[in-house]
């Protein structure tokens, strides 16, 4: 059984509008920040405090860090277009607010880059904003056409340069290891076969060909290809790589009693993070060579907060469907040497 959290958060969803959702005059849709009032539970700003937003995306966490009190945030985003719409939000907040084009993973060498030393909180907002999703060209989606790419930073392998090279048996390990995707195998066969025709250029291509290979029944929730598409965004863009090596750099750059938190949407990393959290506080019954890093009977790296989780109310679902499979896992620094 999903544990939903009940009652109101109004204000979490109303803020969220003001802060990007959709505007009275129609205008685009922008990126709702989910669990907001959590995360800022989580994160507890105070004044003179230094906080990472390692996931900059619409800026909507940072501007309600930086509202909560008179600190200061690192905004980082590996998407060059959500820096570059952030320069205004930076220039609002004078020199508070601080933007860096690099991934979460260098966040080390971000905060040395400002002459921070170590920070009060590092938040994670996993995943693509709205806008990624939401503008064709960026070729996210499956339900708008657009040029099959899928890179944040828009350098790398492309999502076309995979299903167009990759070999067969590759590309199904992709499909099922990252989309765990059960059709996988007649999913890789069926692209090789397309793309001695014609290579794969579009994202309506790939998702017409995944609906051919799966069928698509009319009381399908999911689009078939999501799970195709996931998969094939998270190997593009490394993003469970760079959530095990963010998590770890997170816990050698925040102080003691420095917080920690993580929103992840689909459960390959929200595994990741509630395992990390679940070893560096001790909380791991028994040893896994599949942990990303273990304790070896140190002193615990982190005290876990809300044991399991904390999940988006009715309300908020209601009002964002995005946060529908959103989860915050969250920890308090430790003043024990980091494991790394
Ligand atoms: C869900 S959005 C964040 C939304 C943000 N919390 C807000 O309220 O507007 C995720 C953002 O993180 C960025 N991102 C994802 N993985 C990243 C990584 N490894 N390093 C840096 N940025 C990343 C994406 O480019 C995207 O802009």
């Amino acid at each position: 059984m999903k544990r939903r959290k009940r009652g109101g958060k109004k204000g979490v969803t109303d803020r969220g509008r003001g802060q990007g959702g959709q505007p009275p005059n129609g205008g685009p849709v922008r990126h709702i920040p989910v669990l907001l009032a959590d995360v800022l539970r989580a994160l507890a700003p105070k004044a003179g405090e230094r906080y990472i937003d390692g996931t900059l995306g619409a800026g909507g966490y940072a501007r309600a860090i930086l509202d909560a009190a008179d600190c200061a945030v690192l905004g980082l985003d590996r998407d060059p277009f959500a820096i570059e719409a952030g320069r205004a939000l930076e220039a609002e907040y004078g020199g508070r607010l601080k933007l860096l084009e690099t991934p979460f993973s260098h966040m080390e060498e971000a905060a040395q880059a400002l002459g921070w030393d170590r920070v009060d909180g590092v938040v994670l907002d996993l995943g693509v904003s709205s806008m990624q999703l939401d503008e064709a060209e960026r070729g996210f989606s499956f339900m708008r056409d657009g040029p099959l790419d899928m890179r944040m930073s828009g350098k790398g392998l492309s999502a076309a340069d995979v299903v167009n090279t990759f070999e067969k048996d590759e590309i199904a390990d992709i499909l099922y290891q990252l989309g765990e995707e059960r059709r996988s195998r007649a999913i890789a066969a069926a692209i090789v076969a397309d793309r001695q025709r014609a290579p794969f250029e579009r994202t309506g291509q790939l998702a017409d060909l995944v609906s051919r290979v799966l069928g698509r029944r009319h009381d399908d929730a999911k689009h078939p290809a999501t799970r195709t598409f996931q998969a094939l965004r998270l190997y593009v863009n490394d993003e469970l790589g760079e959530l095990t090596r963010g998590l770890e750099a997170a816990e050698r750059l925040l102080k003691p009693g420095g917080r920690l938190a993580a929103v992840s949407f689909h459960s390959l990393e929200d595994r990741i993070v509630k395992r990390f959290l679940q070893t560096r506080s001790g909380k791991q019954a028994k040893s896994s060579r599949y942990l990303p890093g273990e304790t070896q009977g140190r002193a615990p790296a982190f005290e876990l907060m809300d044991r399991h989780g904390v999940e988006p109310s009715e309300e908020e679902i209601a009002a964002n469907p995005r946060a529908r499979s959103a989860r915050l896992r969250w920890a308090i620094r430790t003043a024990s040497d980091p494991i790394h």
